[in-house]
């Protein structure tokens, strides 16, 4: 067994151990309550969260407005729904024990009203709000007017410093932890910055030092850094644990709970993660809300990469022309072979992007595109796919058909969709699945058990 000491979250002492929260539904309160009921975190997410008919059935959400505004508006409600619901789940199956924290996107479409909402909805049942995906640099004060805990998931040092600088030192009794999230391993959205490359992995260790000396000089010295990416087994981050330089650390756990009895995709999902080898999971920057994100490389990602080779920049005059929705574009004369090559291949229909270029898809996909952008129902602040912008209206720049809707998507694969058409966010070590032996024989163990094993160092 391992010497994990325990640590004050969210104003509890309880074992550092911590399920990430993963939208869409696939952290919700059954997994969070089965943490928190050993003892430890748990998170459900409130991004787009289910919520239930009289009968227990998962309503499905399904939009009837008109306008994108309308849509908006039911967005909004089933996400208040949704987010309620579960944190009343989550408390029930949590026996009082551990502590529950609700996990939202900042730039989800409506953040601040909705994390606001549910907080109003089911203020008795949170403990605190983690929120990362962008700057929730407003999140301080909704907690505090709410008397819970907030954690931030940042990256680096300097995106801590900037969120404590400019409004978190104004409501520092809430703050709870800082969720150290790895941009190059974690599973879904990544934090990586401009200046940094995808390609080249920096140490967590250097970089989660960085951060404690910033929340040091902060005299932020005893709040936990709670771990996240590629956390798998305990053992491997011995040198982490009790070690003066980083302080109070907790752990935080995202792809391995997905293969959780409570989980409500594990058995779906099981096939595809036992199957998963090294390198299966790509960092990519195809999301429509603009940051990297890491996701298993299956026909959706494959296809999205593929696009991104199939463009060609646009040119005032040239001899090479397409015909754009019955406008005819010039492209750069160099590009003649390949286009021929796409189009032969079947990907005749042209696309206009934000970026000059035309990229070339399938006319059914030309077409699909066209009406997921149409259904569009702003669930994210500003979206690159449709050119939603929460404040504007509309970001200014041409919808982008080389990324794609990340709610339609999620929505589906958390719901039985297919598991090669839909986007399915992991971790990078998910691959050890396959080489764990407490997966062995296709097991997918109980959260209890899961939490178990881990205290082991396995
Ligand atoms: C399927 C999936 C969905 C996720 N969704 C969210 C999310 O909605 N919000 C969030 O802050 N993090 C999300 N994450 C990140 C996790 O909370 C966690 O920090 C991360 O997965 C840790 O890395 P690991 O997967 O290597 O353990 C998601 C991760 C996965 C695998
Ligand atoms: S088009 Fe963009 S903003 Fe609209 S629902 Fe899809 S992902 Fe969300």
């Amino acid at each position: 067994m391992l010497n994990l000491i325990s640590q004050k979250i969210s104003g509890k002492f309880v074992l550092p151990l911590v399920e990430g929260g993963k939208g869409v539904s696939i952290s919700n309160g059954e997994t969070c309550g089965a943490w928190a009921a050993n003892d430890a975190v748990g998170t459900f997410s409130a991004v787009n969260a289910d919520s239930y008919d009289e009968a227990g059935n998962v309503i499905p959400q399904i939009y009837h407005g008109k306008t994108r505004e309308e849509r908006r508006r039911e967005l909004i409600e089933y996400a208040v729904n949704g987010g309620i619901a579960q944190a009343k789940i989550a408390r029930e199956r949590s026996n009082g024990r551990g502590r529950i924290h609700m996990n939202a996107l900042w730039e989800m479409g409506g953040s601040q009203e909705i994390i606001t909402r549910i907080l109003e909805g089911a203020k008795d049942c949170i403990h605190g709000v983690v929120c990362g995906a962008g700057m929730p640099y407003e999140l301080s004060e909704i907690a505090a007017k709410f008397k819970v805990f907030y954690y931030p998931i940042v990256s680096s040092d300097r995106a801590f410093s900037a969120l404590f600088r400019r409004s978190f030192k104004k409501c520092v009794e809430f703050l709870g932890g800082v969720v150290y999230e790895d941009p190059w391993l974690a599973g879904g959205h990544n934090g990586l910055s401009n200046a940094e490359s995808p390609t080249n992995p920096m140490n967590p260790y250097l970089r989660l030092v960085n951060l404690r000396k910033v929340m040091n000089s902060f005299n932020l010295k005893y709040l936990p850094i709670i771990i996240a990416g590629s956390v798998w087994w305990l053992s491997e981050w011995a040198d982490y644990i009790n070690n003066d330089e980083l302080g109070n650390v907790a752990f935080q756990f995202g792809t391995r709970p997905i293969l959780t009895t409570e989980c409500p995709v594990a058995k779906a999902w099981q096939p595809k993660f036992m199957a998963l080898k090294r390198g299966d999971v790509k960092l990519t920057r195809l999301s429509p809300t603009g940051f990297y994100s890491s996701a298993i490389n299956n026909e959706m990602l494959a296809d999205l990469i593929a696009r991104q080779e199939r463009q060609a920049p646009i040119v005032e005059q040239s001899d090479l022309k397409v015909s754009v929705f019955g406008n005819e574009v010039c492209l750069d004369e160099s590009f003649r072979e390949k286009v021929s090559f796409w189009t032969a291949q079947g990907f005749s229909a042209a696309m206009l992007t934000p970026d000059k270029t035309v990229v070339f898809v399938t006319p059914e996909q030309s077409v699909s595109i066209l009406q997921s952008q149409r259904n569009c129902c702003c669930c994210l602040s500003a979206c690159r796919f449709s050119s939603w912008c929460q404040t504007k209206g509309s970001t200014g720049r041409i919808p982008d058909p080389r990324s794609f809707c990340i709610q339609r998507s999620l929505q589906e694969v958390a719901h039985g969709g297919n598991l090669d058409e839909n986007l399915l966010f992991a971790g990078h070590s998910a691959y050890r699945f396959a080489e764990d032996p407490f997966y062995a024989n296709n097991y997918i163990p109980t959260t209890k058990e899961l939490i178990e094993r881990i205290q082991t160092g396995y």
